[in-house]
């Protein structure tokens, strides 16, 4: 019903994982793969190329008016996916998640405050809490049975008087762990006992494979609803991320008004029409494509584990429960990082996310077309390494 395989040519379409890849990489090969951005290659569902197509029709660009079917469309798709009830009125659009993270910030902290994020994880956590003068708190994740965990006594012994908030990735990224709801609320309960602010950036919720299950943090740990802000899109499950929308959740009223107060002060309380009418139309109609996306992106997954552990040997790739991301551990291989990140980019011409932006080697999947000419090259550039036990 949903092409996947189809190839669509985004070079020189201002696809900044495309169009930014040799700039950023120096990788000027005119058949290079970018497998760094968190965008996906497919086209989006076909009721938001309709929506859109709509208004590009009509070609009359004027303000937005927020009507609230846009809040009404993320909570009618919050209660039918997680299962969470939100009301209308907690939802605050921001453009973006990272910016609305920013915001978040200058509202409940301040220059100099620290802010905890759970390593290897995100980038531009670590970005947006640096340029808003607030200080990172690494607490660093700990892998258990090829799994990532919160070690959140190693935590308590980092706290000062000036933690404030926590960035908490759920799912994770890179590591496309799933937290359970018991670990969210040993989180909510450390939160509420050192009284911080917990940011659920669950961005990553739609795309969580069978065999898992996410919990909105809010459904997980209610009791601590009042310290907690959770950020949702629609740019990651339907390929929108140039929409550049997301909502911070907030159901604390006073906690809401200080967000609404930042958002305000910084003009951005009129909404970018293109993304709210794609988003809102991804979550009235989008539910069918992504159930099939989902199906294929398990496989792509399966394939791309086995293959990547055949072709360089030794290396292991981190089996995602969620997310379309990769996180590959090479370290076994008996190859410096300078080694494999060469044989990544130069023989294989493949961009990858540099790992020490999250803590060791990440990338993201293209579609299964573009990702088994990746995987053919990323044979050919390992090839000549031994086996291992
Ligand atoms: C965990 C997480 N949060 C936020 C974002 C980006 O959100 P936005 O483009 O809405 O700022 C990403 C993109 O990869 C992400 O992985």
């Amino acid at each position: 019903m949903f092409d996947f395989d189809r190839v669509v040519e985004r070079r020189v379409t201002h696809a900044s994982k495309w169009d930014n890849m040799a700039r950023l990489s120096g990788i000027t090969a005119p058949d290079a793969i970018p497998m760094w951005v968190a965008d996906m290659d497919f086209p989006a569902p076909p009721g938001v190329t309709a929506a859109l197509s709509s208004e590009i029709e009509r070609a009359t660009h004027g303000y937005y008016a927020d009507t609230g079917s846009w809040a009404a469309a993320l909570t009618d798709w919050m209660a039918r996916r997680h299962g969470l009830k939100i009301e209308p009125g907690w939802v605050s659009p921001t453009p973006g998640i990272v910016s609305g993270l920013g915001l978040i910030l200058q509202a409940v902290s301040a220059p100099g405050d620290e802010v905890v994020v759970f390593p290897p994880a995100y980038h531009a956590f670590r970005k947006i809490i640096v340029a808003n003068e607030r200080r990172i708190l690494d607490a660093q994740l700990v892998l258990r049975q090829g799994r990532y965990a919160m070690d959140l006594e190693a935590l308590r012994a980092k706290l000062t008087p000036r933690t404030k908030v926590v960035f908490l990735c759920s799912p994770h990224n890179p590591g496309g762990t799933v937290w359970s709801p018991e670990e969210l609320r040993a989180l909510a309960g450390f939160c509420a006992e050192h009284d911080l602010i917990l940011v659920s950036d669950e961005i990553h919720c739609d795309l969580v494979f069978s065999g898992a299950k996410h919990t909105p943090t809010m459904m997980a740990a209610p009791e601590i609803a009042d310290r907690l802000i959770t950020c949702v899109a629609a740019t990651k499950t339907f390929n929108l991320a140039g929409a550049h929308v997301g909502a911070c959740i907030v159901s604390n009223p006073a906690l809401k008004r200080r967000l609404d107060a930042r958002i305000a002060a910084c003009g951005l309380g009129s909404y970018n029409g293109f993304g709210m009418i794609a988003t809102e139309a991804g979550w009235r109609t989008g539910e069918a494509w992504l159930d099939a996306l989902l199906v294929y992106l398990a496989k792509s997954r399966d394939q791309f584990d086995a293959r990547i552990e055949a072709a360089a040997p030794g290396a292991r790739s981190m089996h995602l429960d969620g997310t379309y991301l990769a996180w590959v551990d090479f370290s076994a291989t008996g190859l410096t990082p300078e080694d494999v990140a060469a044989r990544v980019a130069q023989r294989a011409r493949i961009y990858v996310s540099p790992g020490e932006q999250f803590g060791p080697g990440g990338a993201t999947w293209p579609g299964s077309t573009i990702l088994d000419e990746a995987l053919r090259r990323l044979d050919e550039a390992f090839a000549d390494i031994p086996a291992r036990k």
